[in-house]
């Protein structure tokens, strides 16, 4: 029997997707390995978005390149395929699967023809107007499951590959939706992350016609879940109902992803992101509004072509109005096919580099504030796991920021394992990425 390998790289879009494709995999007869040096198939599920990312697959497959990926197979999944295509072959002559995730329906017969001794084989189809959903998915958490509602992006940020490597927008049909959610809840799970590279946009192509925040409050009524997320959302089509469906249902995680990448209306324009840092500002004060205290997150993108210092410090200003709780940084990476590779003020290396350790010095400070307010507050966490070097229990809050905590010593012994469990803990310590504390036993 055959035996496969897969490593993926990128968003949950592609972690959601590897677990689509390992229940594919299995269903065809192949284990799953957890070396690619016991696999006869290897597989890259990868990313594009920046270039250190679309690197990483090449410096894998170069691992094999001279013999010692004899008798194995490869293949390449996922944003980078969809991107370079048959490049691939000429790039890495060892790899014998191209395939892009709108084409993950055909994997079965692509596989059949790899079985039947074909040597290059590709999906590369964009114009799937069907979502990928299977039966088969293999999911990797017992507690915690992903729910694609959306796949594709419409919109077109001059910086971005993704409506290049995922295609035109598809929503999935809200009973479709509804039903897997509902099943999941019925095998246990009871955390959902719904997702989508623009949540936001989803609409219901049944005769429903459900919006997100339909869909959002409707999901969070299902009985026995106790945790919904989401991610992401564009600042765009972001609109008040969604802030009313989580201040109206606590199971809705106080918790949202809005990506701002920069705070000057300059570089957002030149971005096309189709808003202004106004109008960013207004979605920021309706959650600032609710009864919830939502926690904040965003990405930030520093050095696009023609940022000056002032519009830097736009950015670095937004931070500090806003509070997010965490964000993710990047320095701007050219990629290919985008508009913005046709402006030409690019910022220098260094200057990017600068101003990435600038501003994430400046969100550290924040993160310490926020996090140190946190200390003696009462949080419900989600139990992820153990870790045995720091002898703490892992957990999540409902505003996704990690809780440490411990089991208070001279008492009952807990038994077996809370990982899937929901504890009340005491906050007692905070650093800049995490907070420390320890377990209510009543609770
Ligand atoms: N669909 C989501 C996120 C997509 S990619 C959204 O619209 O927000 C995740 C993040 O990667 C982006 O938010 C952006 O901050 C970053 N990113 C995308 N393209 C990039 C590029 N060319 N260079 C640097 N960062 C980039
Ligand atoms: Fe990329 Fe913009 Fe689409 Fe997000 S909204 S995936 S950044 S094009
Ligand atoms: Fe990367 Fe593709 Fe996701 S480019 S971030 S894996 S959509």
């Amino acid at each position: 029997m055959s035996k496969f390998y897969i490593e993926t790289f990128g968003c949950q879009m592609n972690a959601h997707d590897s677990e689509k494709v390992v229940g594919t995999m299995l269903a065809k007869g192949y284990t799953q390995v957890e070396s690619p040096d016991d696999a006869d198939f290897v597989l890259y599920n990868t990313c594009s978005i920046r270039d250190k990312a679309e690197q990483k697959v090449y410096h894998r497959l170069d691992t094999f390149k001279n013999g010692s990926g004899k008798g194995k197979r490869f293949g390449v999944l996922g944003c980078v395929a969809q991107q370079e295509g048959e490049a691939i072959f000429e790039k890495a002559p060892h790899v014998n699967l191209v395939v892009g995730s709108a084409s993950y329906s055909k994997l079965p017969e692509l596989l059949v023809q790899l079985e039947n001794g074909a040597q290059r084989v590709t999906g590369l189809s964009l114009d799937a107007d069907e979502a990928f959903e299977t039966p088969l998915t293999r999911r990797d958490n017992p507690h915690k499951a992903y729910i694609t509602i959306i796949e594709g992006c419409d919109k077109n940020c001059t910086y971005c590959v993704v409506p290049f490597t995922r295609g035109r927008e598809r929503s999935r049909q809200s009973s479709s939706v509804m039903d897997e959610a509902r099943q999941l809840v019925d095998l246990g799970y009871t955390e959902i992350m719904l997702l989508g590279q623009n949540v936001n946009s989803y609409r219901d192509p049944s005769s429903e016609g459900w919006d997100f925040a339909t869909l959002l409050a409707r999901i969070a009524e299902i009985p026995g879940l106790r945790r919904l997320r989401f991610t992401t959302s564009h600042p765009r089509d972001f609109v008040r109902e969604i802030v009313d469906a989580i201040s109206e249902n606590p199971v809705i995680c106080n918790f949202v992803h809005l990506p701002v990448q920069s705070g000057s209306n300059y570089v957002l324009e030149r971005m096309d992101r189709l808003y202004t840092r106004e109008r960013y500002m207004e979605c920021i004060s309706w959650m600032k509004a609710s009864p919830r205290d939502i926690a904040l997150s965003t990405d930030i993108i520093v050095g696009f072509p023609g940022e000056t210092d002032r519009d830097f410090e736009q950015t670095m200003r937004l931070l500090g109005e806003v509070e997010y709780s965490s964000i993710f940084s990047f320095k701007y990476s050219p990629r290919p096919n985008t508009g913005a590779l046709a402006l030409e003020d690019h910022v220098p290396e260094e200057v990017k580099r600068q101003r990435l350790l600038a501003l994430q010095e400046h969100q550290r400070q924040i993160q310490i504030r926020l996090n140190e307010n946190l200390v003696g507050r009462l949080e419900e966490v989600f139990v992820d796991g153990f870790n045995q070097s720091t002898g703490q229990w892992i957990g999540k809050t409902s505003q996704f920021r990690t809780l440490n905590f411990t089991v208070p010593a001279n008492t009952v012994p807990v038994s077996g394992s809370l990982a899937g469990q929901y504890r009340t803990v005491r906050v007692t310590r905070s650093g800049p990425n995490s907070l420390a504390g320890e377990m209510l036993l009543s609770a």
